[in-house]
């Protein structure tokens, strides 16, 4: 790769970043100016064209090699009082009993095979959130798997890839179960092990959860506010939302956590002075995005959605909408105890910085370091099941544009590819790697990813609720 274009891109990715967390103060500008206002939602995009773009990043077909082991793993879904704190215990789901599920960790090339135990009385699916698996082991209820019922056992087998951080989660119900605890991280290590000069001295895997804790109703079977189908004046915010900015149907949750505990229950991350550090950051929130944010210290983003970026950038925070990972390392070289934090713009109009978790330094276990700091959804007009699927052929370079014409954030991801940014606010960009894009108000963005993996796939946005509502289409090829 020339040395010209490597800079160009780096500079579009780090002006990406950059304006990202920048276009998210204006969307609360926007909101404050718009209380009252009717939500429209919308999100357009193209009809899917062949592109000549010269992807540079995206490989032109899946390569991988197996390594010939084999990686058992059993899930057993079930219903679990969690306490996410002392004396706040939720009725969750759960994946062996826990919030989130056990870590799963393979390497690329591995076949894994995971044995799902549904003892819910109700039917569940597991899909491998980044996982170019076979469409029969994606796991979407109703599209491309048929429902575990109560009391069964259905195994998944696929092949490990690609390399990254990714995530397992139910596809079954999902405002209530994965919103619920059934959520997860897989790690898939690269096949060749980085040199030890490139591998951090110490990580930790942190999935972000949100519950209501408050009323009458436990979380268990939650009570999802009921699409109104017709859209427009019926997606307004309810002036007895106490002043909160959040979307129609967002619900009011009231207990955040990192790994199935809240800030007070949290066990703080301990370093050491000089290590190196990766966290692996993954927002398994049912909603809301999180901006997280570690004070005194320099983050930089080496991965986004598991996938490395031609070049690492440094950041202030890093937004994640719900579905999206990123791996940030940082240097600890600021003895003391920090606190971990997110900022959720959903939370109030000027939105509100949750603690997440202490990170403390060994031989510092005092001082602490503060911080300053409508339910119908469509997609070009439609509203899933009745949205266009995109019809494409195998082998097909695939450009999609993404604009999102509502208030609220997006992430959108696509089922079974791995695609790359390819324009973001209409500037061509060599973006990075992603299978989940949070598109913001009035973003606009194109992705490309290559036809290579038969099926029928979904694309949808992964808030939860927005999902729910019909933000949701199925990209089809044989
Ligand atoms: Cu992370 Cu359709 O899912
Ligand atoms: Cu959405």
């Amino acid at each position: 790769m020339g040395n010209g274009r490597l800079i160009r891109s780096m500079a579009a990715i780090s002006q990406l970043l950059k304006s990202r967390t920048f276009a998210l103060l204006l969307v609360i500008v926007v909101l404050m100016i718009s209380v009252g206002v009717v939500l429209a939602a919308e999100a357009v995009w193209s009809r899917p064209a062949e592109s000549t773009h010269p992807a540079l990043t995206l490989p032109p077909a899946k390569q991988f090699l197996a390594t010939g082991q084999t990686k058992e793993f059993e899930l057993d879904v079930g219903r679990t009082g969690w306490e996410l704190a002392p004396g706040k215990t939720v009725d969750a789901y759960t994946y062996n009993g826990q919030v989130p599920g056990p870590e799963l960790r393979v390497t690329e090339g591995d076949t894994v095979r995971v044995t799902v135990r549904n003892e819910l009385q109700e039917p569940t699916t597991v899909h491998w959130h980044g996982v170019e698996v076979p469409v029969g082991m994606d796991g979407v209820l109703g599209l491309s798997q048929a429902p575990i019922q109560p009391g069964a056992t259905f195994t998944y087998e696929f092949v490990a890839t690609p390399a990254g951080t990714r995530w397992y989660h139910a596809h079954a119900n999902e405002l209530a179960q994965q919103g619920g605890g059934l959520v997860g991280a897989l790690i898939i290590e690269p096949r060749d092990p980085p040199q030890p000069s490139a591998r951090p001295d110490r990580e930790f895997t942190l999935l972000s959860g949100e519950w209501v804790t408050t009323g009458t109703a436990a979380p268990g079977p939650m009570v999802v506010p009921t699409p109104s189908g017709t859209g427009g004046m019926d997606g307004m915010m309810s002036p007895g939302s106490g002043g909160m900015a959040q979307g129609a149907g967002r619900l009011n949750y009231d207990t955040f956590t990192l790994n199935g505990k809240t800030y007070s229950a949290a066990p703080p991350l301990t370093v050491r002075q000089g290590e190196r550090v990766r966290l692996r950051l993954i927002n398994a929130n049912a909603t809301d995005t999180q901006i997280f944010a570690l004070p005194g210290h320099r983050l930089t983003v080496t991965h986004t959605d598991g996938n490395a970026l031609q070049q690492p950038v440094q950041v202030e925070a890093v937004p994640l909408g719900v579905g999206e990972r990123a791996d940030v390392e940082f240097v600890a070289d600021n003895p003391g105890r920090w606190m971990l934090a997110a900022f959720m713009p959903a939370l109030s109009s000027e939105g509100e910085v949750v603690p997440l978790s202490d990170i403390v330094y060994e031989g510092h276990e005092g001082v602490m370091m503060g911080m300053d700091s409508p339910t119908n959804w469509t997609i070009n007009g439609k509203n899933y099941p009745n949205t266009d699927p995109l019809e494409v052929r195998q082998g097909q370079r695939v450009r999609i544009k993404l604009l999102n014409m509502s208030m609220e954030d997006h992430p959108m991801h696509l089922h079974g590819h791995t695609f790359q940014i390819v324009a973001a606010n209409a500037h061509a960009i060599d973006g990075p790697l992603k299978d989940t894009l949070t598109v913001r108000h009035m973003e606009h963005y194109e992705i490309e990813f290559v036809a290579d993996n038969p099926g029928d796939w979904l694309f949808h946005c992964h808030n939860l609720v927005h999902m729910g509502g019909g933000l949701m289409t199925e990209i089809h090829y044989r």
